[in-house]
């Protein structure tokens, strides 16, 4: 190589050693005679000494150095002088003092610091990602993913799972997004998708008899972007044969547990992961998916107050809706202005408001509760039911309960969004916990108000609980699903399901969601014959690899740990994708716009 060593290896008993480094300027000082260099490289940074004294020729070419040039240095291991180290480098013992240098290649000066995490707008360090990807924190992050799937390809590899690739182009399969699809230049008119996940193919690599098979599997989905989404993303894509949802939790717990406590051993988890159905994560959370490293649960108040002559209330019950809130502790001094902007949030979500009940800290604790109590329900309430409802919350003096009341949807939809809130200015979370939870027994479908009609709440190929088939022909709102999610730190991890392996039970439910015979036969017919060929009970799981790699460095957004991701609007700023293509292109493709982008 054009190096001897990395700049992260040097140490005080490499001293006196002639040695050959290669990297680029992260900083440069002149002090006078003397020109010093950080030069990094992926492995770290090691500072360099240009003397005139030790050689002319060495330090007038060091003169000409910028951040970013690209060079190697051939010189001698030398401690530094005393009081010289830097404790916070590695190799802060030692620098080296040049003999001789070469200059690879120049850089521009690039348009934000490389060698400082100072804040760029996202589409520059997008435009420029090379530059961005040369920061320390975004080189961690991509060694670290790339530990974490070999971590995962040699834990799977051991338990006799094969690694299948699937392809790329592929029939559409609804999965409850938009497909990209890619235009046929031989069959004009026809389009091949890019699959949203390889759910059909796995469970057909069930049915070839491979048992066990996983992929780190590219998937693609064109809908909203988010901080955790992108149009193209990673899963572990697993699927088993003969097996339980047992089975797939605890490989799943001991992957993530094992692979956590080796590879970043300063984070903490809470074990075993807890278990919770979907009916009670709702109830106590008010989503699938909540973040379990703080307290903060939805109380129910409904039954309490369902005689209440409170209009905000009462209104609520009558339309069978719910009344529940959020007990903050120590809060009860926030002042109107801090109420109101969590009132916004609400508002924001569907509410016409919220009930604040402050316990106030301070006063005669012998005296009447509604004297300590600072809330527009209070003389509606009286103090039997004020004291009824603190103990319900377990509310303390200085606590402070937020209450909505309205239809169930919007008011766990409000309280999730309030308790995520809350934890983030009261400071709950834990930086270095990793909070696992899997949630069990979702329903099978859910009631589609737009549509009018049934939609599979995980997806088509998941099987109901046995014993819930017979309700497939009496009350579909009660079907119990074989479907798993694993939530982490308040974020959809994974989701997986037993599948159904008959013919039978898979066109009951498409003909349930709304497919004739006929779609049937279009959409799903060569997977729906291949379940007549002695297909195995099965079951997977699809955990989202760029998901859990944001967790586990604390990134905000996924783009953080995808080494080229789109940006909001689903653009790659770098090479400027999506674009036109040229018409003889579209010629080829049989293809013709109707509707350009507006180009200003
Ligand atoms: P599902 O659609 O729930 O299940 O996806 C599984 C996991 O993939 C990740 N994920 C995403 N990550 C980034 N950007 C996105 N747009 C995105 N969409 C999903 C999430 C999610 O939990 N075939 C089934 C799995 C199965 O049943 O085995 C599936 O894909 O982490």
């Amino acid at each position: 190589m054009l190096k001897t060593h990395n700049c992260g290896e040097l140490r005080a008993a490499n001293t006196g050693q002639s040695v050959t480094l290669a990297g680029w300027v992260h900083r440069r000082r002149d002090h006078g005679g003397l020109i010093f260099i950080d030069l990094r490289d992926k492995e770290g940074i090691t500072q360099v000494v240009f003397n005139p004294e030790i050689s002319g020729d060495a330090h007038s070419i060091a003169t000409e150095l910028r951040n970013e040039y690209v060079l190697q240095v051939k010189g001698e291991v030398s401690k530094r002088p005393s009081g010289t180290e830097n404790s916070k480098l590695p190799t802060g013992e030692i620098e080296i003092l040049a003999k001789a240098i070469q200059i690879y290649n120049s850089s521009k000066t690039p348009p934000f610091y490389i060698n400082e995490e100072v804040d760029v707008d996202e589409n520059l360090l997008l435009k420029y990602r090379y530059l961005h990807l040369r920061r320390s924190g975004m080189r961690d992050n991509m060694i670290l993913r790339h530990k974490v799937i070999k971590f995962m390809r040699d834990f799977l590899d051991v338990r006799g799972f094969v690694e299948v690739e699937t392809p790329i182009l592929i029939k559409s399969t609804p999965e409850g997004a938009r497909d990209y699809v890619v235009p046929s230049r031989l069959h004009a008119g026809k389009f091949y998708a890019l699959p949203q996940s390889p759910q059909q193919l796995k469970q057909l690599l069930m049915v070839a008899g491979m048992e066990k098979y996983y992929q780190i599997a590219r998937c693609f989905r064109d809908e909203d972007l988010r901080a955790d989404r992108q149009p193209e993303f990673t899963q572990l894509d697993l699927e088993m044969s003969f097996v339980t949802e047992e089975d797939i939790l605890s490989l799943c717990e001991e992957m993530f547990t094992s692979l956590v406590e080796t590879l970043t051993p300063d984070i903490k988890l809470i074990k075993p992961f807890p278990r919770l159905s979907y009916a009670d994560v709702i109830s106590r959370y008010g989503t699938d998916k909540p973040d379990i490293r703080y307290g903060l649960e939805l109380k129910d108040i409904s039954s309490l107050v369902s005689d209440s002559e409170f209009i905000v209330f009462k209104s609520a019950i009558q339309a069978k809706g719910v009344v529940k809130g959020i007990c903050l502790p120590g809060c009860a001094n926030y002042t109107h202005k801090q109420i109101e902007e969590l009132t916004e949030i609400a508002r924001g979500l569907g509410a016409k408001g919220l009930i604040s009940m402050a316990w106030l800290p301070d006063g005669d604790d012998a005296g009447d509760l509604s004297t300590q109590v600072k809330s527009v329900a209070t003389k509606h309430l009286g103090t039997a039911k004020l004291k009824e409802i603190f103990k319900i919350f377990e509310a303390q003096r200085g606590d402070l309960i937020l209450i909505a009341a309205g239809s169930e949807n919007i008011v766990h939809k409000i309280l999730d969004e309030l308790r995520r809130e809350m934890a983030k200015r009261l400071q709950l979370c834990p930086s270095n916990l990793m909070a696992f939870l899997f949630v069990t027994d979702f329903p099978l479908f859910e009631w589609n108000e737009e549509r009018k009609g049934w939609d599979s709440m995980h997806h088509m190929f998941t099987a109901p609980f046995d014993e819930d088939v017979p309700l497939l022909d009496s009350d579909l709102s009660k079907i119990r699903a074989r479907h798993y999610d694993i939530v982490c730190n308040g974020f959809e991890l994974s989701s997986g399901s037993i599948r159904i392996h008959t013919r039978d039970l898979q066109e009951k439910i498409f003909s349930i969601l709304g497919y004739s015979k006929e779609e049937m036969e279009d959409k799903f017919g060569g997977f729906l014959e291949a379940l007549e060929y002695g297909a195995p009970p099965h079951g997977g799981i699809a955990p989202g690899i760029d998901r859990f790699i944001m967790l586990l460095t604390g990134s905000k957004t996924i783009r953080d740990v995808i080494a080229f991701p789109k940006n909001q609007a689903a653009i790659d700023v770098m090479t400027d994708a999506p674009s036109h293509i040229s018409n003889l292109q579209l010629d080829e493709l049989h293809l013709r716009i109707t509707e350009q982008e507006n180009q200003a």
